[in-house]
């Protein structure tokens, strides 16, 4: 089953142009998208107070990714929850609220736990979920398969990808009422046609990021900056490389990065910095030139043919990635730093599908 590939995470990583092509299929029209799962209960979710995004561990990542452009089209607060810390606090979840449960394998036991308290407290439930019949797709009011295709790695890869595909798909149908963002919904639809290009593309620095993976062997720990719409690429870039490389890695808002963070900078701690082309990339520029007043071990992600003009020395590596419209972007980022995980498990002789201590589908609290 895994074809001419070593193992399941690396068939993943390389099937994505596929895979979203499916998340897509029969969804994207020209002037809008078509949600057959969403559409009854579209009226309830535009007039709610809030959008409640919960999921664990990749999938929030993927909620967090979504999150910007959601507030954005939709014009109604988004807030992110962890299924796990949901529960602890006993948040607020009300009637008026949407909530959005975010699981590949629709069977995670904090997320469902977390289902069952929004239906007790009369929240609109719906489900981002990649398996069919699942008992989150069974529980909830309404929601939006990911078709993706089964995702055997522990690390989710592709689930990741059609995750922030699907959801965008549902931040352009509950946004899709509203005049004053039309041309911006419609560059958005033509982004997500285009992407599966886009990603074909990105793939191709597979030999270049088992050479970075190479100088990063022996690396103790790794940092990942972003901000903006890849504040969650920072989080799943070094969720990737801690749950299979074994690696401590941390990804981190760069916007916080002088308030602690900067203390760890030294010349061996490794720091990968995303940088690509949106409205958040002079900030970014300033957080580059810092690190590298301080002497940081410098590895730049950012849009083609800019490296030249963003790394501030010849030891700083960088990473150039296909540029796609700025909400997208997330989508492009994350698969140089799946590519860089899996060369680094490789390398480092662990079990790239099967990471100790994990399972695919954590079904105990
Ligand atoms: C559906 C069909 C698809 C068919 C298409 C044609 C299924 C599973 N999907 O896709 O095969 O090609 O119509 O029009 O039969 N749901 C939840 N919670 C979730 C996920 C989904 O309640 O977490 C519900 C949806 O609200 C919907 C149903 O499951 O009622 C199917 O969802 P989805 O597969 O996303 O719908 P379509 O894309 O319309
Ligand atoms: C587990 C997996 O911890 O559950 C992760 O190892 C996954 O890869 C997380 O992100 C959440 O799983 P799900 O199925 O709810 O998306």
């Amino acid at each position: 089953k895994k074809g001419h590939y070593d193992h399941f995470m690396q068939k993943e990583i390389h099937e994505q142009p596929h895979s979203l092509t499916t998340t897509m299929r029969g969804r994207l029209k020209d002037h809008g998208v078509l949600l057959g799962g969403l559409k009854e209960h579209m009226k309830t979710i535009r007039h709610s107070r809030r959008i409640v995004l919960i999921g664990c561990g990749t999938s929030y990542n993927a909620a967090l990714a979504v999150r910007p452009f959601l507030e954005e089209l939709s014009s109604i607060p988004v807030t992110m929850e962890l299924a796990s810390d949901l529960l602890d606090r006993q948040g607020p979840i009300y009637r008026e609220d949407t909530a959005v449960f975010v699981s590949q394998s629709g069977e995670t036991a904090d997320t469902l736990l977390a289902l069952d308290y929004a239906l007790e407290n009369g929240a609109m439930c719906v489900g981002i979920t990649n398996t069919v019949g699942s008992t989150l797709a069974r529980k909830t009011h309404c929601g939006v398969h990911v078709n993706a295709g089964c995702e055997i790695g522990v690390a989710s890869t592709k689930a990741y990808t059609s995750q922030i595909v699907a959801m965008a798909m549902m931040a352009l149908a509950i946004g899709d009422d509203r005049i004053s963002t039309k041309a911006r919904r419609e560059s958005i639809i033509y982004g997500l046609s285009d992407l599966p290009n886009k990603v074909r593309e990105v793939l191709k620095l597979d030999s270049e990021m088992k050479a970075l993976a190479e100088s990063l062997i022996d690396a103790q720990s790794l940092l990942v900056f972003g901000r903006g719409y890849n504040y969650a690429t920072a989080l799943e870039g070094a969720l990737k490389v801690k749950e299979v490389a074994l690696m401590h890695s941390e990804g981190m808002l760069a916007g916080e990065m002088k308030h602690g963070p900067l203390a760890l900078v030294d010349e061996t701690l490794p720091i990968i910095v995303i940088a690509t082309h949106d409205a958040c990339f002079s900030k970014q520029q300033s957080v580059i030139q810092q690190l590298h007043a301080r002497k940081g071990r410098l590895i730049v992600m950012c849009s083609k043919g800019a490296s030249s003009s963003v790394c501030p020395s010849e030891f700083c590596r960088a990473i150039e990635v296909p540029q796609v419209i700025d909400c997208l972007q997330p989508v492009v980022n994350i698969i140089p730093l799946q590519l860089l995980a899996y060369h680094l498990t490789v390398l480092r002789g662990f079990d790239v599908d099967q990471p100790r201590n994990l399972a695919k589908s954590v079904t105990t609290q």
